[in-house]
């Protein structure tokens, strides 16, 4: 075989390469470290399977998923939101769908903005299972309302919830897990913790104070390496999210919460949680394409970013102003209000 035949192969072959790396790309729905732990890194089955987990906002959306993988790995689990009764029947079908016992699970309402009630439920959690491994800060709400429509007081009760809520409960758990000399802390933030979008302007800023917190803390944590801090950063993801957003005023509901189905599946979702969970990631993003691209951009190029950021932010204040669902046209034309 001639030099120039042989050279000629191998561009082909690197062309190639690059070119299903290229695909791959187009298809992933996670970083590169949470996918290339998924292809080869410990597997949630060998590592959660006995462990003790604490979810919040376990009533619904990504977290009432989260207990279901969890419990059908053979995890005993601590189910905390407000509502009592929606606990009672992720419990149920927690049993239904797994081998766990009645004694496994444990129902604990718990308002995240009632601080002073979290030190008595971190009791009892230790009281019924004597150890806490994993504690999931999952529960909060977003918002859907521009900055200039909003009352103070809703950027008062998002930080309450999102930040302070779960830091409370975390100052609580983490002394525990230091005296063991062993846990996880794992908190669900969002894309909107390291990128900005237009109506969340205070969902943003309380997914950003998590990050600049939980990284800080880790760093604080140099000298107790057995406790693992996991931030989690979904894009849009099926639950009931919207539906529960924050808006102008703290009491008032969005009208219109649009379709759910161009979003993650919940499933997919949860799956790759459990994989950053196993394998300690400090920080993942976990989101179809474009919003994974969005991260990429946000991360290495802000300048391009925010050229992006403005073009597509104009078209989902538009589309919010017109009465449409505004996060599901993000990346859609805008379409009318008749359609
Ligand atoms: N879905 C997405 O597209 C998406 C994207 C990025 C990040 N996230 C994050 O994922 C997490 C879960 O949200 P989700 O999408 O699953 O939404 P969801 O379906 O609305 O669930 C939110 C959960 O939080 C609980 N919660 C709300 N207020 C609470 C309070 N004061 N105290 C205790 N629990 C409270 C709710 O239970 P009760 O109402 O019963 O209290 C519910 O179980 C949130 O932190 C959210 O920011 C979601």
């Amino acid at each position: 075989m001639s030099w120039e035949l042989l050279w000629a192969l191998l561009l082909a072959c690197a062309l190639l390469y690059v070119g299903l790396q290229l695909v791959r790309f187009a298809r992933a729905d996670g970083d590169l470290t949470l996918l290339w732990a998924e292809w080869q890194g410990r597997r949630p089955e060998w590592e959660l399977s006995d462990m003790v987990v604490w979810v919040t906002g376990a009533s619904s959306g990504i977290g009432e998923e989260l207990v279901y993988q969890l419990s059908k790995l053979g995890a005993s689990l601590v189910l905390s939101s407000r509502t009592a009764n929606e606990l009672e029947r992720v419990k149920n079908k927690c049993l239904e769908i797994s081998n766990l016992k009645e004694k496994d699970i444990l129902v604990l309402p718990l308002d995240l903005t009632d601080r002073g009630s979290h030190e008595v439920a971190t009791k009892k959690v230790l009281q019924h299972f004597g150890q806490i491994d994993i504690l999931v800060n999952n529960g909060g709400r977003s918002q859907r309302s521009l900055f200039e429509d909003t009352n103070l007081d809703v950027y008062k009760a998002i930080m309450e919830l999102n930040f302070l809520g779960t830091i409370s409960l975390t100052k609580c758990v983490l002394p525990h897990m230091i005296e063991r000399k062993q846990g996880k802390i794992v908190t669900v933030s969002s894309i909107l913790g390291l990128a900005a979008a237009p109506l969340a302007s205070g969902y943003a800023a309380s997914k950003h104070a998590l990050h600049g917190f939980f990284n800080s803390l880790r760093c604080e944590l140099v000298m107790h390496p057995e406790i693992s801090i996991t931030n989690i950063c979904p894009g849009p993801v099926q639950s009931n999210i919207v539906h529960n957003a924050f808006t102008e005023e703290v009491s008032k509901k969005l009208e219109n919460t649009g379709s759910q189905e161009y979003k993650m599946k919940t499933s997919r979702c949860v799956r790759l949680m459990l994989v950053a969970m196993a394998n300690d990631l400090k920080e993942v993003w976990i989101a179809e394409q474009p919003y994974l691209s969005v991260c990429y951009i946000w991360q290495y190029a802000p300048t391009w970013a925010w050229w992006i950021t403005s073009k597509l932010g104009r078209r989902r204040i538009e589309n919010f102003k017109n009465g449409l669902d505004a996060d599901s046209s993000y990346f859609r034309p805008l379409r009318k209000k008749t359609d």
